[in-house]
């Protein structure tokens, strides 16, 4: 075990809820690097009835989707084909997959969705192949993965979407209670990565952890003023500690009596054992990937007409050529 991680990583197994043979069981996942696992997502610009140019196996019935595949050899460069470049389909990592499998137990297909940390555009691809929202706006603030996004929306033909770069602060103050779907898939300190065998210096310091949750934290609650009553709010994140994850989700909570968590059967068996709302956490020794968090929050009450949304928050359509022509 390299003796960067070593005291930091045990501390984290011990915090999980698992018993011994368990955590033995992460560790050594965690830290072999080989958990990396992809997944591809077919897109609305392949031909009808396209396969890739791989062989593939289909995704799981529980939490998968007839259009996300898994190329049957992870050998597989599955971006060094044409068929990529053309955007036929788009690879992600399994695990994002299952992050978003709660979004198949909505009762009606959301009317509007703010998806708040969109780039490079994984979850708005999942989100719009499982549920076709008809209004989706993808929102990242990072100027350059924003282009990143809108290119990948685009090659895929995603082209009814918008995009746009506000803050969520901004976002809860120019759209309160406007989207019935909130997707918040988190900045994070990306403990997955090490899963992976990528490298993230620090991953597993508390300082990292302590500084992402109070982000998320941020991010949260700006996001939760944007939410309609009766909409729904998905929050995801790509690592394991308890404070990015349970406890964040305990803290919006803990502060609005009117959000509960929602039980996901799909995913009872990934229940995590460290909070007493239903959450679910992907571990890099289950098999599905590095692993992750996913948690489905409802706002109670229901709203028949959504507020209107200004002209400046539609501004951004991913089908319009580039943002440098608009902002000219
Ligand atoms: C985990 S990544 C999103 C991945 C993306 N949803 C996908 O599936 O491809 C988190 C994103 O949040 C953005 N971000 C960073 N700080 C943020 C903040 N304070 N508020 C909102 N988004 C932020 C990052 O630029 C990054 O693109």
């Amino acid at each position: 075990m390299p003796a960067e991680v070593q005291p930091s990583v045990l501390k984290l197994a011990q915090k999980l809820g698992l018993d011994i043979e368990e955590q033995n069981n992460f560790i050594e996942s965690l830290l072999s690097g080989t958990k990396a696992q992809s997944a591809v997502v077919i897109t609305p610009t392949a031909p009808k009835d396209y396969t890739p140019p791989f062989s593939t196996i289909p995704t799981d019935n529980l939490w998968g989707h007839p259009s996300i595949l898994i190329p049957n050899s992870q050998d597989q460069k599955v971006g060094s084909h044409t068929d990529y470049n053309q955007g036929y389909y788009y690879p992600l990592d399994i695990s994002s997959v299952w992050e978003t499998a709660a979004l198949n137990t909505l009762h009606q297909t959301p009317r509007r969705c703010l998806d708040l940390c969109a780039a490079p555009g994984g979850k708005t691809i999942l989100a719009q192949t499982r549920l076709h929202i008809p209004l989706h706006i993808a929102n990242e603030v990072h100027p350059k993965r924003l282009g990143i996004l809108r290119h990948n929306l685009k090659r895929c033909g995603f082209t009814h979407l918008y995009t746009q770069r506000l803050r969520p602060d901004q976002w809860a103050d120019q759209a309160p209670e406007s989207f019935d779907l909130l997707i918040v898939d988190a900045p994070c300190s990306g403990q997955s990565l090490i899963a992976k065998g990528i490298k993230n210096p620090g991953c597993f310091n508390q300082s990292v952890t302590g500084g992402n949750a109070k982000r998320q934290k941020g991010i949260l609650l700006s996001a939760i003023q944007c939410l309609a009553p009766g909409g729904y709010l998905l929050y995801s994140t790509c690592t394991y500690a308890p404070d990015e994850n349970e406890k964040a989700m305990a803290y919006i909570l803990k502060r609005n009596p009117d959000i509960k968590a929602i039980d996901l059967p799909a995913l009872k068996s990934w229940q995590s054992q460290i909070s007493d709302f239903p959450c679910y956490r992907l571990m890099p020794h289950q098999g599905v990937g590095a692993g992750g968090f996913c948690c489905l929050l409802h706002k109670e009450g229901n709203t028949d007409n959504l507020p209107e949304l200004s002209d400046e928050l539609l501004a951004w359509p991913v089908a319009q050529s580039s943002i440098t022509q608009l902002d000219e």
